[in-house]
């Protein structure tokens, strides 16, 4: 989809963590076309970041890439202030990093809980406490939940649903921490997405549109749509929130 910029994120810069495809990419090239300055975080495909940044430098952006892997505290503290070192600073931070691990109770592993955990909620916690530091009046901080938070309508995904309703709180919360600063927190909760984490051609594509009001699956230009709204000066009110764009999913 090609995004006409209005350019109401000029000056302004955002980490997109885990970008390099999917969501997270769509979010990137979309803050980029709205005039941020983008980092992109990635774990384990250097050449797919890459192209990320490349696809923006070419489209007249600005982007970097960096290694660093969710659900390493360490790793995650260096990206943001990596961030604030090679951009100028940061305002807005998009937790966008996420795996999924789908498996039957008497099958899941504790490594498998442990890692899911680590990347969808402690990630998420870390980035937002070393983002905090350096933003000002008007930061952003947006986390990509999931509707599962609010409708798990199949067995097997219960570690997921569980991480996804922990950054609703945790958006909760944070809002609270950071309102008097007149930073905004909110999560955005998608549906199914067609993405490599969740194909619209895969085994599960055909029961999961039957679950829903729209009986397709979104886009990642979709889910950027709404970031780059909630990013942006006109949602200023917003925090705190936990918003839906899910084809009607939980509805
Ligand atoms: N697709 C859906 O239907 C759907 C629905 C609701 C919510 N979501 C959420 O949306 C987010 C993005 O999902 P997606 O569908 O775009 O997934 P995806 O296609 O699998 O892409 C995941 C991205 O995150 C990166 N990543 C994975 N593990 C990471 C880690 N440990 N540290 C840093 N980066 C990491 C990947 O890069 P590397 O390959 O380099 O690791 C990749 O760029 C996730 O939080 C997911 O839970 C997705």
């Amino acid at each position: 989809m090609k995004t006409e910029s209005t350019n109401k994120l000029t000056g302004k810069i955002a980490l997109v963590t885990g970008a390099s495809r999917g969501i997270g990419a769509a979010i990137a090239k979309r803050l980029a076309a709205e005039g941020a300055a983008v980092a992109i975080t990635y774990s384990s495909s250097p050449d797919r970041a890459e192209a990320v940044v490349k696809e923006i430098e070419s489209a007249g952006g600005k982007a970097i890439a960096i290694q660093a892997d969710a659900a390493d505290a360490e790793a995650v503290k260096r990206s943001v202030n990596d961030t604030v070192k090679q951009l100028g600073g940061l305002d807005i931070l998009v937790n966008n990093a996420g795996i999924a691990v789908m498996a039957p109770l008497d099958q899941f592993s504790l490594a498998d809980y442990d890692r899911l955990m680590a990347i969808n909620v402690r990630g998420v916690f870390v980035a937002s406490q070393e983002a905090a530091n350096h933003m000002k009046e008007g930061g952003r901080i947006i986390t990509i939940g999931s509707t599962n938070a609010e409708r798990m309508p199949f067995a097997g995904g219960g570690v997921y649903a569980a991480s996804k309703a922990a950054v609703a709180g945790l958006t909760k919360g944070l809002a609270r921490d950071l309102g008097p600063r007149g930073i905004t927190v909110n999560n955005i909760q998608p549906g199914p997405v067609d993405t490599e984490l969740n194909p619209a051609d895969g085994p599960f594509a055909e029961s999961l549109k039957g679950l829903m009001a729209l009986p397709r699956y979104g886009t990642g230009d979709e889910i950027a749509s709404f970031v780059a709204y909630l990013a942006g000066p006109e949602s200023a009110y917003i925090t705190g929130a936990s918003l839906l764009i899910d084809g009607g999913f939980a509805a």
